[in-house]
């Protein structure tokens, strides 16, 4: 598959940092780890791959700002163009051993996302998507899940780690959904879950209290996949308000009415 020069450069950087990743992944126990705040990590791991992202991307696109998970935000010359970087998206699942982690850059252009590029280095999948040229993973174009019943559906979800409050937002949601679905799974990695609907690995997604950089990859992924996502009230202010519901037009739209439904005990 021919990928764009400005792919490529993204590709390039992701996987360059998932190596970092990988590398250690396999020594996760004699990492440097602190806490940001209850139930929330940051490694030397996340340093250094974002050190290696900020450094290709920046020998690539001098200029261009940033947004970045650890560093915050970098202001270039360029103010047209902004990196939107998680260096390590499932920092948690990576410190316990489990492979569901990924680098996710997205490239924003005039305040429109117009490239993305997933990488989970545990399992070499690279997902990429540009806008108007569909997405992939690997060079397999990806597609959403054609399922149209709620109750035939898997859908994926972010609980509220300890320190983040909203708990009992949460699981009335969760209990909506619960109620209408075939199953419900949490992975860890929002990037992933994104990457997950675009693949047509689940059926449909829904969060709150993301950051931009946790997402503005996988929005574009899911979009190319020809799926659909708006936020929690039904906009599309994703970025700004962290909140995501995704799926088939179908599915995101029932979705986003269940996981909005008012409690009412049973
Ligand atoms: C986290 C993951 C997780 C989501 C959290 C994020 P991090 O990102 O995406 O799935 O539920 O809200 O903060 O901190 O591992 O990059
Ligand atoms: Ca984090
Ligand atoms: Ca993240
Ligand atoms: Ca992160």
């Amino acid at each position: 598959m021919a990928r764009s020069a400005l792919l490529n450069v993204m590709v390039q950087a992701a996987m360059k940092a998932g190596r970092s990743l990988s590398r250690d992944f396999g020594e996760v126990q004699n990492l440097q780890v602190s806490m940001k705040g209850p139930g929330d990590y940051v490694s030397q791991a996340d340093r250094k791959a974002e050190d290696i992202v900020f450094a290709e991307l920046s020998k690539a696109r001098p200029g261009y700002s940033f947004l970045m998970e650890e560093r915050g935000t970098v202001e270039g010359d360029d103010s047209q163009h902004r990196w939107i970087v998680d260096p390590l998206d499932g920092t948690t699942n990576f410190l316990h051993g489990i492979p569901l982690f990924a680098v996710s850059i997205a490239l924003e252009r005039q305040g429109q996302i117009v490239a993305g590029v997933i990488y989970n280095p545990a399992m070499d999948e690279l997902y990429t998507a540009e806008r108007g040229g569909g997405a992939f993973m690997n060079d397999r174009r990806l597609r959403v899940a054609g399922r149209i019943k709620l109750v035939d559906t898997v859908i994926g979800c972010g609980m509220p780690h300890l320190g983040r409050g909203h708990h009992g937002n949460f699981l009335v949601e969760l209990r909506n959904v619960m109620a209408e679905v075939s199953g419900v799974r949490r992975l860890g990695s929002a990037s992933l879950d994104l990457a997950y609907v675009a693949a047509g690995r689940m059926d449909g997604f829904w969060e709150t209290g993301l950051s931009a950089w946790d997402i503005a990859a996988g929005l574009l992924l899911i979009r190319e996949a020809g799926g659909f996502v708006s936020d929690m009230d039904g906009g599309q202010d994703m970025l700004d308000n962290g909140s995501v519901v995704a799926g088939n037009e179908v599915i995101q739209r029932a979705l986003l009415k269940v996981v909005k439904k008012p409690f009412t005990p049973r």
